[in-house]
């Protein structure tokens, strides 16, 4: 690209996807974005430097695509499968959480879910029927916005706070002031950080931890991107470092762990919850009168909640998914090394942003600089968030607004995953040009 796209063919395209001009991309849905993208690629046959969405890079772990087609060919599409999970799944879920996380949790307390998104709004849903004056879900942010769609969706309340301004230590003062209201029943993060690759410190998991368990809260601990830290190798299975969990520090959690990004599983949808033994065993009032029985947590998860929500899992992906996790633990697949292809990209994405006068928004967990992996942050100058994506359309990069993450700060999601090699110099050139021209 040696100058900027057409202005009015870009607006044409944006008129034409449902927007009055390119200054709205930044208020459009992503899946708006995309559309527009696509138009103006097509129309203008320029190939944008993608960075939009968060959609696994790299080709589905074969042997979890050979487990599937094993399990199908011996007929498990015919069988509805069991809604406790499959036995192999939850045997190898446990020895996973073992090997790479440094948990024991036993098979019982895993239930496999339709992608981790169904096992996050199962666990809103649980949370906020299972005490009736807890009624809030706090999103410790910038978070994945859809996660506060799904509190929408089911009429439950949120608050949420951006962890940028409360890091370390300042994080107990303001756990302390939000949680003694009294009113929440859970709180969300994930680690590493979908938008921000922000991790969170052992320090600040422990304070974490304290305060679910004095408040009583419970912790939903998101690990779509288990791992995947990669300033530490934690490739090993059951040897340290191990991924961070705020199950050291509480038995007041669960955690989230998903196929699609470990194992760039996302298109077959399946993940995993895993319940803290001590949390599933638990009874409550709650449960007790809306479904007539003892109201202890993992039954009326499992089958209560996510019954009605799909009557399960599919029986192929579980096998998948069981193979998957197998592997790793038996140092077979090495899905952190896979992925850490994204941390090679993200390096030098973000270096040549900064060349060309960009910034990394969210840089730093405390003292460190974040780590590279599939999203960053990054900025220009004082421009909004807004204001910068509906200038980069124009010049043929696309990434999404931080506004609806909850972040406080102006600026935009990256996600590398999307990147070729050969896009680099297109990329630093393209950067180059908008950096002449603002
Ligand atoms: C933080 C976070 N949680 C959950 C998910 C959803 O995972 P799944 O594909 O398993 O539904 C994503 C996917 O982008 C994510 O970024």
């Amino acid at each position: 690209m040696e100058r900027p796209l057409d202005k009015q063919t870009v607006d044409n395209i944006c008129i034409a996807n449902g927007l009055r001009n390119a200054k709205e991309l930044g208020a459009a849905s992503i899946r708006q974005f995309v559309s527009v993208v696509k138009d103006i690629e097509a129309k203008m046959g320029v190939e944008y430097i993608r960075m939009e969405i968060g959609e696994p890079g790299i080709p589905a772990e074969q042997v979890g695509i050979d487990a599937e087609h094993e399990a199908l060919l011996s007929g498990v599409g015919s069988k509805y499968p069991l809604i406790t999970g499959i036995e192999p799944l939850t045997k190898e879920a446990s020895r996973f959480v073992k090997a790479f996380i440094n948990l024991d949790i036993p098979p019982v307390c895993f239930v496999p879910t339709v992608g981790s998104m169904q096992g996050a709004f199962a666990a809103f849903m649980a949370l906020s029927q299972m005490r009736e004056d807890r009624d809030t879900i706090l999103f410790i942010d910038p978070g994945f916005p859809v996660q506060k769609s799904q509190c929408k969706v089911q009429g439950v309340r949120y608050e949420s706070f951006d962890i940028i301004d409360y890091r370390g230590k300042a994080l107990e003062a303001k756990l302390e002031e939000v949680l003694s209201s009294g009113r929440i029943s859970g709180m969300i993060y994930s680690n590493p950080n979908n938008p921000t690759w922000m991790c969170l410190t052992e320090e600040e998991l422990e304070i974490i931890g304290r305060m679910a368990t004095k408040h009583d809260v419970i912790v939903i601990e998101d690990l779509a991107y288990l791992n995947m830290d990669f300033r530490e190798d934690r490739s090993v299975p059951f040897e340290p470092p191990y991924q961070p969990s705020v199950a050291r520090y509480t038995n007041n959690c669960m955690h989230l762990l998903s196929g699609s990004k470990m194992f760039s599983y996302a298109g077959q949808r399946v993940a995993v919850v895993a319940l803290n033994p001590a949390l599933a065993d638990r009874c409550y009032e709650g449960f007790a009168q809306r479904y007539g029985n003892d109201g202890q947590f993992r039954r009326n998860f499992i089958f209560n909640i996510l019954y009605v929500l799909s009557s399960g899992v599919p029986h192929s992906t579980q096998y998948a998914l069981a193979a998957m996790f197998r592997a790793a633990s038996d140092g077979k697949l090495n899905y952190v090394e896979h992925t850490r292809e994204y941390a090679r990209r993200a390096q030098r994405v973000k270096e040549i942003m900064v060349k060309n006068g960009f910034h990394i928004v969210y840089d730093k967990d405390c003292e460190q600089d974040v780590s590279d992996g599939f999203f960053f942050t990054f900025g220009y100058k004082d421009m909004t968030g807004e204001q910068l994506i509906n200038k980069l359309i124009y010049y043929g990069i696309s990434a999404i607004t931080l506004a609806p993450t909850g972040s406080t700060r102006q600026g935009l999601r990256g996600c590398v995953s999307m990147i070729s090699d050969y896009q680099y110099d297109e990329l630093d050139k393209r950067l180059r040009l908008f950096s002449q021209d603002y």
